[in-house]
């Protein structure tokens, strides 16, 4: 008997909805050719939602989303929308109640994919950062008194237990073994952590003692180096070929993810997944909801596509999701270039061309 995947939808706003179809065309095809099924559901979530009937996220949608295997996230955003409102709303509420405690960004340089980066090429590109994803600043610690007043304080505060730091590190132990075994090349290269422990000298020290004791005991085998994240920065941007899998906490983890975005050709490109490996994991574009673009088939899909490989291999179909990467990799070959507006082709199209060549 074929094995069935249920799989909530959250199509959302601007262009996520037409890159969702996409992905989901791409996901049937591989369906069709793996011997398995995907069952889909969509959940109208959103800022269009939001103005209608003032609900972001109610709890009982939590629930439901625990009753399946995957789900898969277009994008959250909508510019009559106050900042702030559906990103904790909707997508970090998801993310803290499904306990997706690692947010898994790939940033790879695929063929004949324009980087910014002068003389690098898909050679020095092909890493993944591991971003804690729910802890640190994120939770919210801290508050605002005097608002308003010349005297006014505001407090953020970056929160790490032991425990948060310790399931994140083993992730990335563990994916970074697996790497070394698929690849020479990956195991030439170390496990990095980034933070800023000159600086943050609680948290970071936690993150680097939880480093060095886990690698030492448990994977001595593996070579570890250590970066702040400010020279992180930099050396994403001189020596990306020096990284293979990096390990951050959240905020610095949010923001050199899209450093990595750009360098792996944009945010057309850029895929991730809020993974929780003992639960329910989300998968999503990187690219947000890009108002100016909706509606005109104009959005690059490849991002959503992208989303749709990693969530396979995260169901357990390795296969599947090697042969969208090598799809992926034969269509953008064929276009002109991965920016909106600028492929060559429409988003539609792209979709097809991927799903044909499953
Ligand atoms: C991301 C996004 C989110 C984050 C926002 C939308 C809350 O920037 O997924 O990187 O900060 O995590
Ligand atoms: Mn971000």
């Amino acid at each position: 008997m074929s094995k069935t995947y249920k799989i909530a939808t959250i199509p959302g706003d601007g262009t996520g909805p037409e890159v969702v179809k996409e992905a989901m065309k791409v996901l049937k095809a591989a369906a069709a050719k793996g011997g398995f099924k995907l069952e889909f559901t969509e959940f109208d979530f959103g800022g269009l939602r939001y103005l209608k009937t003032g609900e972001t996220l109610p709890d009982s949608a939590i629930g439901e989303f625990r009753k399946f295997d995957a789900m898969f996230l277009g994008a959250i955003g909508h510019p009559e929308v106050k900042p702030g409102i559906l990103e904790t709303g909707i997508l970090l509420k998801i993310r803290f109640a499904l306990d997706q405690y690692i947010n898994l960004r790939p940033v790879k340089l695929y063929p004949n994919v324009e980087t910014p980066l002068k003389d690098k090429g898909p050679e020095h590109i092909d890493f993944v950062v591991i971003r804690e994803n729910t802890g640190g600043i994120y939770t919210g610690h801290g508050g605002a008194t005097r608002v308003g007043t010349t005297e006014e304080i505001a407090t953020q505060l970056m929160v790490y237990d032991r425990r948060t730091v310790d399931r994140c590190l083993k992730y990335a132990f563990e994916l970074k073994k697996k790497r070394n075994a698929l690849n020479a090349k990956y195991a030439a290269k170390p496990i990095t952590l980034i933070h800023k422990r000159n600086v943050l000298t609680h948290c970071g020290d936690l993150w680097y003692r939880a480093f060095e004791e886990m690698g030492g005991k448990q994977y001595p085998e593996l070579k570890r180096d250590y970066n702040h994240v400010d020279a992180a920065n930099m050396w994403f941007v001189k020596n990306p070929e020096w990284f293979d899998v990096a390990v951050t906490e959240n905020l610095f983890g949010d923001i050199i993810t899209d450093l990595g975005a750009m360098i792996q050709g944009g945010l057309g490109v850029a895929s991730g997944g809020n993974i929780n490996p003992e639960g329910v994991s989300m998968f999503e574009p990187m690219g947000g909801s890009a108002p100016k673009y909706a509606g005109q088939n104009v959005i690059n899909p490849m991002a959503a596509i992208g989303a749709a490989m990693m969530m396979l291999d995260s169901l357990g179909e390795p296969k599947s999701s090697q042969a969208i990467e090598s799809a992926m990799i034969a269509t953008m070959k064929k276009m002109k270039s991965q920016a909106a507006g600028k492929m060559g082709m429409s988003t539609t199209e792209v979709g097809d061309m991927v799903a044909g060549m499953l």
